[in-house]
């Protein structure tokens, strides 16, 4: 990266001082990781939002849900930056609040809504994650949708789970021993929801057709083929992924898991990493002692998340230094309400 935005970046962040707390998602691309003051996964994200609750501002290299929360989540006196506004999230678009209310409508008119729990997945707008907390519900990230979902069955007879159909499907059969058949897909563009009244009554999971453009891109065959070119590889993929992907995988797991079982492997093993190509390549950088490959063969990078590069950065930090606060994500008042009882609720799970 150009050495003259590095230095820039750096004395505008040395300037601002303890008023600066800079958070970084695993996808983030290495220059901008690289001014960090944490990195982390959706969850820990979430979690250390609040930590510096002396930082005037929280500059968030993210997506714009993650600033949302992280805005919900801290005090009132603390401001949220996202560097590029036009960093959002296409999975995160395709739950909108008129449709989930449309579908809960349908639940409540089939008389089943009360033994619904929702479950959002943090992938999800301000208005989405508000939806789930009025409704008794609560938020996910992929590290602990199993003791999310367990909490939900616990409560209720059956889950609403916005809006990634992926992980909701992943975990419901693969952690808590449901079968393929206790889980339905509502579709938000069809007017019944592409459901009939006995699917919706009987299914454990009803599961929003929504899912991540990146992660859907990897194949069963994609898995095959890695096998084949790479003797011995443990397949790891991201929970995202869609249920024939993850039912071929050697392992499963977020973002900050993937960190771990990686950290953790015996030198010399080989491994395939089905996840946004940022952090897979700093895996591979960083572990030169193991052979780490990208599970798909074509370029793979979250493009929402890539739009926060250094030049954005840098334009950011100089002006929060010059006493100007750009792009400030807020979430209003009655929403962040709501939105976090539902995110504080995903805190408390066991
Ligand atoms: P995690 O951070 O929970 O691993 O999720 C990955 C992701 O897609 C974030 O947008
Ligand atoms: Fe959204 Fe997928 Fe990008 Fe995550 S990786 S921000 S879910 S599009």
């Amino acid at each position: 990266s150009d050495p003259d935005l590095v230095a820039r970046a750096a004395a505008a962040k040395a300037k601002l001082g303890d008023r600066l707390f800079v958070l970084g998602h695993h996808y983030q691309r290495d220059e901008v990781i690289r001014f960090a003051d944490v990195t982390g996964d959706s969850f820990k994200l979430a979690q250390q939002a609040a930590a510096r609750p002396e930082a005037e501002y929280i500059v968030f290299c993210g997506v714009h849900f993650m600033a949302e929360s992280a805005d919900i989540l801290t005090s009132d006196a603390q401001r949220v930056i996202l560097p590029d506004l036009a960093a959002g999230c296409s999975m995160a678009d395709m739950a909108t609040a008129e449709q989930v209310e449309r579908c809960w409508e349908r639940l409540e008119d089939l008389g089943i809504a009360e033994r619904v729990v929702p479950v959002s997945y943090m992938n999800s707008s301000a208005d989405i994650k508000a939806f789930t907390g009025r409704h008794g519900g609560t938020i996910c990230t992929s590290s602990n949708a199993q003791r999310a979902l367990e909490w939900a069955f616990d409560k209720g007879e059956q889950v609403l789970f916005l809006p990634d159909q992926h992980l909701g499907r992943n975990t419901a059969v693969r952690d808590l021993g449901y079968s393929l058949e206790d889980c339905v897909v509502y579709n938000p563009h069809r007017p019944d929801g592409g459901l009939t009244d006995e699917e919706l009554r009987s299914a454990k999971m009803i599961l929003w057709r929504g899912h991540c453009s990146v992660h859907g891109r990897f194949t069963p065959e994609c898995v095959d083929e890695v096998r084949e070119r790479v003797p011995g590889v443990n397949v790891l993929v991201h929970p995202e992924c869609r249920h024939e992907v993850v039912e071929k995988a050697d392992y499963v797991g977020s973002t900050e898991r993937i960190i771990t079982l990686l950290n953790e492997a015996e030198p010399g093993s080989a491994w395939a990493i089905g996840t946004e190509l940022n952090l897979v390549k700093r895996l591979a950088a960083q572990h030169p002692d193991k052979q780490i490959v990208f599970l798909d063969k074509s370029v793979c990078y979250c493009s929402t998340m890539n739009r926060i590069d250094l030049p954005h950065l840098v334009w950011t930090l100089e002006a929060l230094a010059e006493g100007r606060v750009p792009n400030v994500i807020e979430v209003d008042s009655d929403t962040a309400h709501y939105a976090r009882v539902a995110l504080e609720q995903m805190l408390a799970l066991p």
